[in-house]
C-alpha cells in the first residue's frame, strides 16, 4: 500500500539533492551478485519437499547437479533481451513473455462471490500433485481505491467524513481480504473453474478464530482480516496471508507515557460504522482451502506483517520469517517447540548489527516483565517489545524468500525516504552452520537499488526452479515520473530477473513493465516452472477523475482500470527454469 502524499514527495526531492551532493555511490557488479548469491552451501539443511511442490522454490540440493553438455550450451547461449524502462499504460514484456488476465476485480467467481479489489500475494495448490494445470489460487485483497470500489470521493467534499455511509464502507470490507480460485488451464490459458464449490471470498466480515489461549479484547473469534499484503504457504498446504497496514481501517491503539492508552483514528473510518478494536487486525491468518475456515496466528506477533515465509525442520518444528514494512521497524522470526505449530514456540526479532535473533519471551526477558502484563501483551504490542530488547531498525523490510541453492534468507529493504535511502536494498541472511533455528547470523547486502543497478524499491522475491532470482519494484505512484526527483529514470514499476546461470548470469534485466501507477506483485511459480502468476495492482491509482482515468489497463469496454492477476508465459519461462528438469545425483 502507498503511504505517500505531494507533501512526502517535496521532501523526497529534496533530499535526493542533497544526497546526490554526498556523491556517495555504492559500486556492485553483476560478479558480485553472483557470489553473493551463494554456492551450494546448504550442506545438511536440505529444503523441505512442501517448498519444492508448490512452485515459487527451486529444487534444492547439496548434492552436484549434473548438466549435460547440450544443456549448458544452451544455458550459455541464453540471451535475454532486457525492456527499457517505458512509462507506457501498459502490461509490456520481453521477448519470449506473453501474458493472459486470469481474473480482475468484480470478475464473477462462484454464484455468490465476486473477485475483490488490489489483488497481492498469489499462490496455487495443484489439486492433484500429478497436474499442474488444475488447483486452486490463492489471491489477497490488500486495500480498496474508494473511488472506483464504493464511490467515495474525498475530494468532492470540504468535510468527507461527514459523508461517509454504512453502504460505502460494507462494498469496501467485501473487496479485501482473500479470494480462492479454483482455475484450470485449457489450451495454455489459464481459465477460472466458476462452478467449483471451492470458490470463496473471505472478507472484512469473514470470523475466524484467535490461536491463543487467551482471548484479545475479549473475544476468541474475530471479525474479518483485511490489508491482505503478501503471505506464504504451509507444508500442511493451506495459504497464510498477511494482514500489513491494519491502522488504515479500524486505527490503532496508542500509549501515552503514562500507559494510558488512546485510540489513532484509521484513514479509512470504518471504526464509525463497526467498532471493531485495532488489536483484532496485524496478525498472520491461516486460510484452509478445503472449507475457506481461517485463524491468526497470534504467536507470530502484531505488526504490519509483509509476508511470512516458512521453513519445516527435519524434526517438523517450523520457522517463520517475518518483515515489519514500516519505516525502522523489525525482521522477525518464529521457532516453534512442536512440530507442525504456529502456536508453541518463540518469536525472536533480529538485531543485524549483532547478528543476533532476540526472543521476545515475557518470561525469561526482565525489560519485558517490566512493561508488559503478561506474554500476550508482548505479543499484542510487538514493535514496542522488540525495541526495549534492542532490535534493529530497518528501511522497510517486505518480502522474505530462502534462496533453495545457498540456504540464505533474501530480505527486500525498500527504501527509507528519511534515511535519505530512496532506492532500498536486498539484504542477505545467512544462518549460523546453515540452520534456520539458529540464534546468531551474518548478513550483507546482496545488492542496493539506484542506477548503477537499473532498479529502486524491491518488494517481492520469488525463486524459480533453476535458482534464478525474481524481483519486483513498489516505487510510490505519487512519486514515479515526476520531472524531478530521484524515481523519474526508472519510469514504471517492473519485474526484474537476475539469472544465475549462463550468459547474462548476475545481470538485473527489467523483463515487465508495469501499467500507469500500478505495481506488479505476488510472483509466484506453477508447479512445472512454466507459468509465473502475477498480480497487477493499482492500475490508474492517481485518477483525480474516474470519467479520466490515469491507466485503462486491462482496457475494458468501460475504460475502468482494474487490479487483476495475469498468467505469463513463454519460451522464456521455460528456458530459464530447464535445470529444474534435470536429475541431481
Ligand atoms: Fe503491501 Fe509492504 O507492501
Ligand atoms: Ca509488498
Ligand atoms: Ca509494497
Amino acid at each position: 500500500m502507498k503511504r505517500s502524499g505531494p507533501l512526502a514527495a517535496k521532501i523526497v526531492v529534496l533530499s535526493y539533492f542533497l544526497f546526490k551532493k554526498m556523491k556517495r555511490k555504492v559500486e556492485y557488479n553483476r560478479r558480485k551478485f553472483i557470489s553473493f548469491l551463494g554456492k551450494a552451501s546448504i550442506g545438511t539443511a536440505v529444503l523441505p519437499p512442501f517448498l519444492l511442490g508448490c512452485g515459487n522454490m527451486a529444487a534444492p540440493t547439496n548434492k552436484t547437479v549434473k548438466i549435460s553438455p547440450k544443456v549448458l550450451e544452451r544455458l550459455g547461449k541464453l540471451a535475454i533481451e532486457a525492456l527499457s524502462p517505458s512509462n507506457e499504460d501498459d502490461l509490456l514484456l520481453a521477448n519470449g513473455l506473453d501474458y493472459h488476465v486470469i481474473v480482475r476485480w468484480g470478475d464473477e467467481i462462484g454464484p455468490k462471490d465476486h473477485f475483490g479489489f488490489n489483488n497481492d500475494f498469489t499462490c496455487f495448490i495443484p489439486l492433484n500433485a500429478d497436474d499442474p494445470t488444475d488447483g486452486l489460487l490463492w489471491v489477497n485483497h490488500e486495500y480498496v481505491d474508494r473511488k472506483f470500489v464504493s464511490g467515495f470521493d474525498s475530494n468532492k467534499y470540504e468535510n468527507p467524513e461527514a459523508h461517509r455511509t454504512r453502504e460505502q464502507v460494507d462494498k469496501e470490507m467485501y473487496n479485501v481480504g482473500g479470494s480462492i480460485v479454483r482455475i484450470k488451464q485449457i489450451a495454455g490459458k489459464w481459465e477460472v473453474v466458476k462452478d467449483d464449490p471451492r470458490n470463496r471470498r473471505i472478507t472484512a466480515k469473514t470470523p475466524m478464530t484467535l490461536n491463543w489461549d487467551h482471548p484479545i479484547k475479549g473475544a476468541s473469534t474475530v471479525i474479518g482480516t483485511h490489508s491482505n499484503c503478501s503471505g506464504g504457504i504451509t507444508p500442511w498446504n493451506t495459504f497464510l496471508t498477511c494482514e500489513e497496514n491494519y491502522d488504515s481501517f479500524f486505527g490503532e491503539t496508542e500509549y501515552l507515557e503514562n500507559g494510558q492508552p488512546q485510540h489513532r483514528p484509521s484513514s479509512y473510518g470504518w471504526e464509525k460504522f463497526y467498532p471493531y478494536p485495532p488489536e483484532h487486525y496485524g496478525w498472520v491468518v491461516e486460510v484452509d482451502p478445503k472449507d475457506g475456515s481461517a485463524q491468526k496466528h497470534i504467536a507470530i506477533g502484531r505488526y504490519a506483517h509483509e509476508c511470512c515465509t516458512l521453513y519445516e525442520l527435519a524434526d517438523k518444528r517450523i520457522v517463520a520469517y517475518s518483515g515489519d514494512d514500516h519505516n525502522d521497524e523489525h525482521l522477525y522470526k518464529f521457532v516453534s517447540s512442536k512440530p507442525g505449530s504456529l502456536k508453541y514456540g518463540t518469536l525472536y526479532v533480529a538485531n543485524t548489527d549483532a547478528g543476533k535473533w532476540l526472543p521476545l519471551d515475557w518470561e525469561n526477558q526482565p525489560a519485558l516483565k517490566e512493561r508488559f502484563k503478561n506474554q500476550t501483551e508482548v505479543l499484542i504490542r510487538t514493535r514496542e517489545a522488540a525495541k526495549i530488547l534492542g532490535a534493529t531498525a530497518l528501511n522497510r523490510p517486505e518480502d522474505i524468500e530462502i534462496d533453495p541453492i545457498s540456504g540464505n534468507v533474501f530480505v527486500s529493504l525498500t527504501n527509507n525516504y528519511d534515511k535519505n535511502d530512496f532506492h532500498g536494498s536486498i539484504l542477505k541472511i545467512t544462518e549460523t552452520d546453515s540452520k534456520f533455528d539458529a540464534l546468531t547470523f551474518k548478513t550483507s547486502t546482496f545488492m542496493a537499488g539506484g542506477a548503477e543497478n537499473g532498479f529502486s524499491c524491491p518488494d517481492n522475491l520469488a525463486f524459480d526452479m533453476a535458482g534464478n532470482l525474481w524481483f519486483t519494484s513498489d516505487m510510490s505512484g505519487s512519486m514515479m515520473n515526476k520531472k524531478e526527483g530521484p524515481y523519474r529514470a526508472f519510469k514504471n514499476n517492473s519485474l526484474f530477473v537476475v539469472p544465475r546461470h549462463g550468459k547474462e548470469q548476475g545481470k538485473v534485466i527489467r523483463l515487465i513493465s508495469a501499467p500507469n501507477d500500478a505495481e506488479l506483485t505476488g510472483p509466484w511459480f506453477s508447479p512445472d516452472g512454466k507459468t509465473l502468476f502475477l498480480s497487477v495492482q493499482h492500475p490508474g491509482e492517481q485518477t483525480i477523475d474516474i470519467a479520466h482515468p490515469t491507466s485503462t489497463w486491462p482496457f475494458d469496454e468501460d475504460g475502468i482500470p482494474k487490479p487483476a492477476v495475469v498468467a505469463i508465459t513463454g519460451d522464456l519461462i521455460e528456458k530459464m527454469n530447464q535445470l529444474h528438469l534435470l536429475k541431481s545425483s
